[in-house]
């Protein structure tokens, strides 16, 4: 199942990359620069879908029930945010400073124009997150509190500095930038390794992908599961929690996707 702008499907074809079946394509292989993001965005969120509505909810009541026992404040990162807003939506009350770092030129560009004029759909994604809880609807105007508070840089989710910040995401990105395994395992450590002891942060994977399309081009997956995740994160996270989220609406035919919440380090 291939769609011009997919998030990493499940059970496709083989990724036809540069014209060619390949075996491994590395991270440092493809052309980030021109993800075309609006295409993308288009896609996959520029209505809120069950699925990602589900997801939001997942994770604001994680991040209001964490950062409630654990007073954070100070920065959080989004790691290869994309065209997607609503992880970043999920840590403004709990962040000062909330940094999308992202690889490719595209969505930088696309990120901070967003960042001035929120598309519509981020309101119904901010209802679904802020809706019955205080932290978030003590927010008074989340294009505000979004406009003062997230900056946008250049970063690499391979490279990115140790025990920084005090709370995370990382959607779609690890099993999406890469076919190789270690890749998928590095990005994860990376990450979690990113954010200081105790840290809460959420991550999303799509399951069993394959590769996706976006725009007219081929990006690479490295096809995860449950188990693999849960490996990822056993040594270098504690209170970690999985759920899948069915995605049927749409996108029949996909494993569906992954949504893991816990604290960095070990406990
Ligand atoms: C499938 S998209 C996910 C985007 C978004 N986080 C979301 O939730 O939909 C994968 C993203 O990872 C970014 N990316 C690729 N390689 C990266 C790297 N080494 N470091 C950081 N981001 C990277 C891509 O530019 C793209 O925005």
């Amino acid at each position: 199942m291939t769609h011009p702008a997919a998030r990493p499907p499940a059970a496709i074809t083989p990724v036809l990359y540069g014209g060619a079946t390949v075996r491994d394509v590395a991270n440092a292989d493809c052309d980030w620069d021109h993800f075309d993001s609006a295409s993308y965005f288009e896609h996959n969120y520029s209505t809120a879908r069950q699925a990602d509505i589900e997801i939001a909810r997942i994770i604001a009541r994680h991040f209001a029930e964490t950062c409630r026992v654990y007073p954070t404040g100070g920065r959080a990162i989004d790691a290869g945010a994309g065209a997607n807003l609503y992880p970043a939506l999920a840590m403004l009350p709990f962040a000062e400073d909330v940094l999308l770092s992202e690889r490719a030129e595209s969505n930088r560009l696309w990120l901070k124009d967003q960042i001035e004029h929120p598309a519509p759909s981020w309101t119904d994604f901010w209802r679904v997150i802020s809706g019955g809880r205080k932290t978030y609807e003590d927010v008074s105007d989340f294009r505000q509190a979004l406009r003062r508070r997230a900056h946008v840089e250049e970063g690499d989710v391979f490279a990115l500095p140790t025990a920084e910040y005090n709370l995370g995401t990382m959607f779609f990105v690890a099993e999406s930038i890469t076919t190789m395994n270690k890749e998928f395992r590095r990005a994860i450590t990376s990450f979690v390794g990113s954010l200081k002891v105790k840290a809460p942060f959420a991550a999303a994977f799509m399951k069993d992908s394959s590769g996706y399309r976006v725009g007219g081009r081929d990006y690479p997956a490295c096809p995860v599961d449950e188990s693999d995740i849960r490996r990822s994160f056993a040594e270098i996270a504690h209170d970690v929690k999985l759920e899948t989220i069915e995605d049927t609406e749409v996108r029949s035919g996909y494993a569906g996707m992954i949504v893991v919440t816990g604290r960095a380090g070990k406990k």
